[in-house]
């Protein structure tokens, strides 16, 4: 489904260059739940970015099913809506609409109408158990139900990828543990593909596959994708 060679990346810090990624290679299928995994620095949220096509500046190549990313930002923005869905560590809702406003959200940015918007992501909403709280903002749900609605807003376009950096970072355990079981249900249901970063262990050894990332490079050889 995707495939990633020599992503290579460097950011410019005054004078100095650091490189976050050296040379990462891999690939994933379409469907599967991997964790990205490794120690606070290792590059993972810079690796997400640019597989998310949110960082265009990286040496190598991706594949996206069977087409070359483009580097030029512009002419990934529609690509991106269609294809892409994203969960943050801070749910990143927009605070003053509705549960089902924000998960009618990239529908509208595709053009759908208020009715398909509205039906879609009822439907999504449900999905993650949270019919009952569609017309409530982000402030009255508790930051588990807030994860779960930004898991409906990734998944309500049907993408074929969704990017998640640290998404159980700010929760309990126990809303951890069910925001992990979301993904990997709707992921496998729905078959679309998690990329999951954290440093968190319950969550990576209950997604299907991990990769580590130490220092910019893929780690444990055993984690690799036989390819
Ligand atoms: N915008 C930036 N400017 C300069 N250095 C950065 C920037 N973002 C990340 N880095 C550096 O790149 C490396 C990888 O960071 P990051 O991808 O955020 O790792 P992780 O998500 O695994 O904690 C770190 O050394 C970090 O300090
Ligand atoms: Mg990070």
């Amino acid at each position: 489904m995707m495939k990633f060679d020599g992503i290579s990346k460097q950011y410019s810090l005054g004078q100095n260059q650091i490189s976050a990624l050296d040379g990462v290679t891999g690939q994933i299928a379409q469907g599967e739940l991997v964790a990205l995994c490794g120690p606070s620095g290792s590059g993972k949220s810079t690796l997400l970015n640019i597989l998310g096509m949110l960082d265009t500046h990286y040496d190598g190549e991706i594949m996206f099913g069977s087409q070359l990313l483009s580097k030029n930002p512009k002419s990934l923005i529609q690509f991106r809506r269609q294809n892409l869905g994203f969960i943050f560590q801070r749910f990143n809702l927009i605070p003053v609409m509705s549960a089902l406003e924000n998960v009618s959200y990239p529908l509208m940015l595709n053009g759908l109408s208020t009715q398909e918007q509205q039906e879609q992501s009822l439907a999504m909403l449900d999905k993650v158990g949270l019919a009952d709280w569609a017309h409530h903002r982000p402030d009255a749900l508790s930051g588990g139900q807030q994860q779960r609605v930004a898991i409906a807003r990734a998944l309500v376009h049907k993408p074929s990828l969704v990017i998640a950096d640290e998404p159980t970072a700010s929760l309990d355990s126990a809303s951890a543990s069910q925001v992990i079981e979301l993904m990997k249900t709707l992921g496998h249901e729905l078959k679309t593909t998690f990329i999951v970063a954290t440093h968190d262990s319950r969550m990576a050894t209950r997604c299907d596959r991990t990769i580590e990332l130490i220092d910019g490079k893929i780690s444990h050889s055993a984690y690799q994708w036989a390819s």
